[in-house]
C-alpha cells in the first residue's frame, strides 16, 4: 500500500481524510500545511510540514505519492504548480468515496476526488485535479475539465461540459446539453437553461450571467477552521506512524 500525504490540513483535508481512510487503497503518513504549525494534530494525524520540505519527508516517510486537499478551485492549481516544481515527479492520487457511485466507461483524471453519495453516470469524463462533492450528480456524457468542481448536491444533466476551473455551486442545477466556460462561478441553488461563458459569475432560476469574474477570484466563503483545529488537537490521540 502507497504511503501518501494530504496536502491541506483544513475541514475539506479532513472530509478526504476520511475518503481515503474508507477507500483503504492508501496509508496516510500525515498531512502537509504551509500555514498550519508542524506538528500539531489534524483529526488525529501530524502536519509534518510545509511543501518546501516535501522532498526530505519522502525519504524520511517512503512517501510516495500525494493528494491536494484545497477546495478553491484555483488554489488548488496554485499548490499542484508549487509541488510539482519542488518535486518534479511528485504522484498525485485520486480518491472516491465507496458510497460514491460511478458508472461504466467513467474516465477519472488523477487527483480528482469523488465524495460520498455522488453520482456519475456512463461514459462522463472527469479531468485531473477535480472535485464531486458530497451527493453531487454529473450525469452520462457530461465532462469536467480539470480543475472544476461540483458543490454539494450541484447536479448535470447528460452532454454537460464544465470548463477548467469553473465551479457549479452548491444546489445548483445545470440542464442536459449545456456548456459552461471556463473561470466561471454559478452561484448556488441557481437554475441553468443557457450555455454560459467564460469568466463569469451567474446565479437565479433561471440563471443570469451578473458579473465579469477574475481568474482566482474567491467564490467560497473563509474557512473558520482555525478554531476548529484546536479543538481537534486538545481532543485527539495521535494516529500517525511517526
Ligand atoms: C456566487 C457566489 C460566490 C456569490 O457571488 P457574488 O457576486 O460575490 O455575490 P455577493 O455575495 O456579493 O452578493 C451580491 C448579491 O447577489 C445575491 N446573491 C449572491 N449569491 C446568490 C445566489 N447564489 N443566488 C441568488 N442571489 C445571490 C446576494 O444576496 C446579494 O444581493 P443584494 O445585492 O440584494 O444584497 C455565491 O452565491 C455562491 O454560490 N458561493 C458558493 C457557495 C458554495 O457552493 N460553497 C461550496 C461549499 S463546499
Amino acid at each position: 500500500m502507497k504511503n501518501i500525504v494530504i496536502i491541506g490540513a483544513s475541514g475539506h483535508g479532513n472530509v478526504v481524510l476520511d475518503i481515503i481512510e474508507k477507500e483503504a487503497d492508501f496509508n496516510v503518513i500525515g498531512f502537509i500545511d504551509t500555514y498550519k504549525h508542524k506538528c500539531r494534530l489534524a483529526n488525529g494525524y501530524q502536519i509534518l510540514g510545509t511543501e518546501e520540505e516535501l522532498p526530505y519527508l519522502i525519504d524520511k516517510f517512503n512517501i510516495t505519492a500525494g493528494i491536494v486537499a484545497i477546495g478553491d478551485n484555483w488554489i488548488r492549481k496554485k499548490v499542484v504548480d508549487k509541488i510539482t516544481e519542488i518535486v518534479p515527479n511528485f504522484e498525485f492520487v485520486s480518491s472516491a468515496h465507496p458510497q460514491a457511485v460511478i458508472g461504466r466507461d467513467v474516465t477519472i483524471g488523477v487527483g480528482t476526488i469523488i465524495m460520498p453519495g455522488a453520482i456519475i453516470n456512463s461514459n462522463a469524463q472527469i479531468g485531473d485535479f477535480c472535485i464531486v462533492n458530497t451527493n453531487a450528480s454529473l450525469d452520462h456524457d457530461s465532462v469536467m475539465a480539470n480543475y472544476s468542481s461540483l458543490a454539494p448536491r450541484a447536479s448535470t444533466g447528460g452532454h454537460v461540459n464544465l470548463g477548467a476551473f469553473s465551479a457549479i455551486c452548491l444546489g445548483a442545477s445545470v440542464i442536459e446539453g449545456i456548456t459552461i466556460g471556463t473561470h466561471t462561478v454559478v452561484g448556488a441553488g441557481a437554475v441553468v437553461v443557457n450555455h454560459i461563458d467564460s469568466h463569469v459569475v451567474a446565479y437565479g432560476s433561471p440563471s443570469q450571467v451578473v458579473r465579469e469574474r477574475q481568474e482566482g477570484e474567491p467564490y467560497l466563503a473563509k474557512s473558520k477552521d482555525s478554531k476548529s483545529e484546536m479543538v481537534v488537537i486538545h481532543k485527539s490521540k495521535e494516529r500517525s506512524t511517526l
